[in-house]
């Protein structure tokens, strides 16, 4: 992010807070001038927030045809070409219900390979459904049918392509989505009636009115919310809110902070925290989301920020950003109440663990080569089996001076220690922060993953989010079989117990 973009935005800051302090009465008001009895102007600051389009499903099925294309685009001021879904930077959020069938017919219609991933979702990897295994090539097209099991989590999920080689170009430019999966308990009923926000992180690297192919990890990128930059959010006070924010976008993290305000966290990525979280900010890696309840304060005007973020002596530095303005003015509004208790799943420490295995991360000195146990993705080979059924424990390590960010399909896991730290549970995620380390000593995140849906049976992958790692080799096979597998699970072989020696895993290439 360049200092031009640093001026405009306090500019544009400074050009809202004087139009805030002229709308509550600070000048011009001519009528003080006479003596007459002052009634203040209140001209509302307008909202230029916008949520993105929405698509619902109706009688248990949503259908919907999805062309990915090349589209000028605006991004903020910018003007770009990228490839896009439905014509769209901002594509429609899918809302469901658990229970229901999502039918997407995608058309491919740019001159590459690509697919569709419903991150976050509990269903099958199989057949047509969440299966980042089919390959849709250039002027193909096909029907995905996923079907959402009756007690699927309700919450926050994306859409994505996922293609090796690809993935960080196609989110890059923009193709990636909402999907909100409602149930009878979840929002809570307490704040079904408090307006709903979805924020769509993004960000687009543009040079000439193109995105870059490679994306350059050296160049400016232009973040937004629902492609709108810095827009005008506009509360009563004491008016609550929910906001789901996510991170959709190819590699970089956000640390969002409202000046002035504590976000209470009930969601994350799909799954209700066992009680709201209170946070002075909230670190999202890339692909995750949260859902927050906001209680506006006092009139106002707030910044929401992302902060900086240091990934490492290896990896890139993100500067604060303003995502948008929190404009509190008007007629004080009741808040809802917030509940105490929340329903997440059950805990899962004490139950029987099948099988521990550890993973370390870890990239080449370059940092252009990215590992899993020092092996590099390979489509063809199935790194790890696990028989349905069980749960087990992951020691996650990374070994390099870079964050990475954990994730795994069609499943959630819970974060039981991170480096020799016991973690209180507070609900399962499918993400995790696997911090850099700068000692030569690997950081260690221990979870919980239980393979017990017979929904999951079938071949998915684990991986970095980070769109750059995961294209250039972090990741790896994972299969769920509903039969015994007795050792043939050890295949990714290292042995929890045993310590990491980070110069055991160069990743060479
Ligand atoms: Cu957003 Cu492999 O996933
Ligand atoms: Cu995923
Ligand atoms: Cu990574």
């Amino acid at each position: 992010m360049s200092r031009d973009d640093d001026r405009t935005r306090w500019l544009l800051s400074a050009a809202i807070a004087l139009g805030l302090w002229m709308a509550i009465g600070g000048c011009g008001d001519g009528n003080n001038h006479h003596g007459a009895t002052p009634t203040p102007t209140v001209s509302p600051i307008p909202e230029t927030f916008a949520d993105p389009p929405e698509i619902d499903s109706v009688d248990g099925v949503l259908d919907t045809t999805m062309t990915v294309q090349p589209e000028t685009i605006m991004v903020g001021e910018q003007e770009v070409t990228a490839n896009v879904y439905y014509g769209l930077y901002t594509p429609p959020t899918w809302r469901l219900r658990s229970g229901d069938i999502l039918r997407v017919k995608l058309e491919n219609m740019i001159d590459m390979t690509t697919n569709l991933h419903t991150h976050g979702l509990n269903v099958s990897p199989m057949g047509d459904s969440d299966n980042i295994f089919l390959h849709i090539n250039p002027t193909e097209s096909f029907s995905y049918e996923i079907k959402l099991p009756d007690s699927h989590p309700p919450g926050t999920f994306y859409y994505h392509p996922h293609i090796y080689g690809t993935t960080e170009f196609q989110i890059g430019n923009g193709m990636s989505g909402g999907i909100i999966v409602d149930n009878d308990e979840y929002p809570p009923p307490s704040l079904r009636g408090v307006k709903q926000r979805t924020m769509l992180l993004k960000d687009i690297q543009m040079m000439q009115g193109q995105v870059p192919d490679p994306p350059m990890s050296s160049n400016g990128t232009t973040r937004s919310v629902n492609g709108l930059v810095n827009p005008t959010i506009v509360l009563h006070p004491g008016e609550t809110e929910l906001w789901r924010i996510l991170n959709i976008g190819a590699d970089i993290y956000y640390d969002v902070q409202l000046d002035g305000h504590v976000l209470q966290e009930i969601s994350r990525d799909g799954n209700s925290r066992t009680r709201p979280i209170d946070r002075d900010h909230i670190l999202i890696p890339t692909s995750a989301r949260v859902d927050v309840v906001v209680s506006a304060g006092a009139p106002g005007l707030y910044l929401l920020n992302t902060l900086p973020i240091d990934m490492g002596p290896m990896g890139d530095y993100y500067p604060q950003v303003t995502l948008a303005t929190v404009v509190v003015e008007g007629p004080p509004a009741t808040p809802a109440p917030v509940p105490t208790k929340l329903p997440a799943p059950e805990d899962l420490r004490g139950k029987p663990i099948a099988k521990r295995r550890k993973f370390v991360f870890s990239e080449n000195m370059m940092g252009d080569q990215f590992c899993i146990n020092n092996m590099q993705y390979d489509p063809s080979r199935t790194d790890t089996t696990v028989q349905l059924g069980d749960i087990e424990e992951w020691t996650i390590q990374n070994c390099s001076g870079e964050n990475h960010v954990f994730h795994i399909h069609q499943l959630d896991f819970q974060v039981i220690e991170r480096d020799g730290v016991p973690q209180e549970y507070i609900g399962r995620q499918d993400t995790v922060n696997l911090p850099y380390t700068t000692t030569g000593d690997p950081t260690t995140t221990k979870v919980l993953l239980p393979f017990t849906d017979p929904v999951i049976v079938g071949r998915f992958v684990y991986h970095c989010h980070i769109g750059e790692h995961e294209d250039n080799g972090m990741m790896q096979n994972i299969e769920v079989v509903d039969e015994p597998v007795g050792d043939a699970g050890a295949l990714a072989g290292l042995d929890p117990d045993e310590p990491t020696d980070c110069n055991d895993f160069p990743c060479p290439f």
